[in-house]
């Protein structure tokens, strides 16, 4: 029979795998949609939901930025009032962020059942804010899904085994979808006056290269002396930390930086790149779902068949060894699919409805 859940996001890489889920959802159950505003840009949150047709959520909590602990605190008392005012069946929470664990730590307290979309993963670096969200969570939750069989294995060495399903990669799903409308609709290219294959495109927002000058001020002399125009869609994390170092003139010096942009014109920029260099989680995977090359400014990554197939590299905030890898471009004869098949989504809604009618 028909199921309720609270669905909750937040941060832009959520609107992305949530939509996936969503419009599989909503075709036979109910789907509260709660937001809990901690990204509110209109470029971070708005354009995917316009974009995506994801309809308004029925809760946008207003949180904002603020420190981890004042935003998550923040997030816990009003996600609680939700889910006690809706009674939903489940709870749904996706990824690593605070919005992710503000769900998981509210719903284990009230006793309600919460499903973890994207579970399992770990780049065992617990300086990062979200490895302790992706451990705390996966804790708290009653049902698991692990993009990857290693995942589904890194839970089981955790003492994880019950209700842990591995139905693919979300993010896979959402691609599939938005590659063919993207290369019909998106005018990215012609806008900023690209030639495809001419160009690099970055993303930079981690904590560990962002709040770290001498970091990033590596990583934007490796991209300024690159062989190729490079296009840098900001994070405002990026751009105010650029600003406050006072290397914001440097960068826009030698550097194509532009406003983030929507998923499409994304998605378009990756496929039609030469490679990818970015510290994201996501954009690694979508480099290497739309086959294009990738360079991780990052030590260490929790998408690790991605760099055993080739098709990713770690490069850290070395500029010597990012500048070498922007000139290899690491496509290798052959690509694995660890990540499932596309369709993740239907395989979670299809979990749900059994485990909650059981
Ligand atoms: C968050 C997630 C990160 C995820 C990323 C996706 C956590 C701990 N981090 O990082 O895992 O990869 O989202 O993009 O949950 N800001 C704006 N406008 C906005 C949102 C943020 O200007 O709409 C600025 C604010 O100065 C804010 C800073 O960005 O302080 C950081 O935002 P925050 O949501 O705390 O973390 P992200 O770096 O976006
Ligand atoms: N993305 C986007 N516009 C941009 C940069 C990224 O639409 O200017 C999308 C990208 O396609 C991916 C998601 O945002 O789906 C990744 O989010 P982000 O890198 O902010 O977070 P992470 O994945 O590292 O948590």
């Amino acid at each position: 029979s028909k199921i309720s859940v609270v669905s909750i996001v937040g941060a832009r890489p959520q609107f992305i795998k949530a939509f996936a889920v969503s419009r599989k959802l909503r075709t036979n159950h109910e789907e509260i949609l709660v937001h809990t505003g901690q990204h509110y840009d209109e470029e971070l949150s708005d354009v995917f939901f316009e974009e995506l047709g994801i309809p308004e959520p029925d809760y946008n909590l207003g949180i904002g930025s603020d420190t981890h602990g004042q935003q998550t605190a923040a997030m816990i008392k009003e996600i609680e009032s939700v889910i006690k005012l809706e009674d939903p069946d489940i709870i749904l929470i996706y990824g690593d962020t605070n919005s992710t664990l503000a769900g998981a730590i509210t719903a284990s307290k009230i006793d309600s059942l919460v499903a973890h979309v994207e579970a399992g993963l770990r780049s065992y670096n617990r300086e990062m804010p979200e490895e302790i969200n992706r451990i705390l969570t996966d804790h708290a939750s009653d049902i698991l899904f692990p993009p990857s069989e290693s995942s589904a294995n890194t839970l089981k060495e955790e003492g994880i085994s019950e209700n842990v399903h591995v139905v693919g990669d979300v993010m896979y799903d959402s691609i599939l979808w938005a590659r063919d409308i993207s290369s019909e609709q998106s005018e990215i290219l012609s806008r900023l006056n690209l030639e495809g294959k001419e160009y690099i495109l970055s993303t930079i927002h981690r904590a560990a290269n962002t709040d770290n000058p001498d970091r990033l001020n590596s990583i934007i002399n490796a991209l300024l002396d690159s062989p190729s125009t490079v296009v840098l869609p900001i994070h405002p994390r990026t751009e105010n930390k650029l600003r406050s170092y006072d290397m914001w003139e440097k960068a826009k010096s030698g550097i194509e930086i532009i406003d983030p942009v929507g998923y499409l014109d994304f998605v378009r920029l990756i496929d039609e790149s030469e490679c990818v260099a970015t510290d994201s989680g996501g954009v690694q995977k979508e480099a290497f779902y739309l086959d294009t090359p990738c360079i991780t400014m990052r030590d260490e990554t929790e998408w690790i068949e991605t760099v055993e197939s080739g098709w990713n590299v770690l490069v850290g905030a070395d500029k010597e060894r990012i500048q070498e890898e922007l000139r290899t471009r690491h496509q290798p004869q052959e690509k694995p699919n660890p990540y499932g098949d596309g369709t993740a989504a239907i395989k979670i809604v299809d979990t749900l409805v059994s485990s909650i009618n059981e």
